[in-house]
């Protein structure tokens, strides 16, 4: 798959069926992550991939939006060093947002689907997982084959997108 064409069709999915997903796709996946550039190369982040389903279904409480990750194959808790500094917790945020773009573009053209879940409830993913106090966790992704193979060839181009026309400018803001 050309990378146009998964960034074009990626849609987030939400339901998927019971086949796992195989090691090497699984490498692959977590390795895109890594492979994610950072402010200054510093990789401020950790993977923690998770199959077990009692798991998962613990893991799909630890948000209000969650409930996929219990039918998930697989999710990958994504950690981050705590940090106090403002301007320090945006810069590992954003880094954090490509390797989880990465990951989720990868999954794509192995026709594996993914769909992000924001962790409300730290304590308990941390309890979860138990992860060292320095580190935290915003972001689990669940990754599966979807339910609906059909969602992996969505029609036209990906949906519900502000035109382009509307977001870019030329020269200058409002050229
Ligand atoms: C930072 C972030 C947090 C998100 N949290 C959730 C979530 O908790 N549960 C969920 O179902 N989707 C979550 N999403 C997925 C978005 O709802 C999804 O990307 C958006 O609706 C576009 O969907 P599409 O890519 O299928 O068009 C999150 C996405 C991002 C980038």
């Amino acid at each position: 798959m050309e990378t146009w064409d998964a960034i074009r069709t990626r849609r987030n999915v939400r339901s998927f069926d019971d086949r796992p997903v195989r090691d090497e796709h699984l490498d692959r996946i977590v390795a895109a992550a890594a492979l994610a550039p950072s402010s200054m190369n510093e990789q401020r982040w950790a993977f923690v991939v998770c199959r077990d389903r009692e798991r998962l279904t613990e893991l799909a409480r630890v948000g209000a939006y969650t409930d996929h990750v219990a039918g998930a194959a697989v999710a990958i808790a994504f950690l981050t060093p705590k940090a106090d500094d403002v301007a320090e917790r945006e810069s590992i945020a954003f880094d954090l947002g490509q390797a989880v773009e990465n990951a989720m573009l990868a999954a794509w053209e192995l026709g594996i689907g993914s769909c992000h879940g924001s962790v409300y409830d730290e304590p308990r993913i941390r309890g979860l997982l138990d992860y060292p106090l320095e580190m935290t966790c915003d972001l689990v992704v669940s990754f599966g084959y979807p339910e609906d193979p059909a969602s992996l060839a969505p029609p036209g181009s990906r949906g519900g997108r502000r035109a382009v026309g509307e977001l870019r400018h030329e020269e200058r803001f409002g050229g």
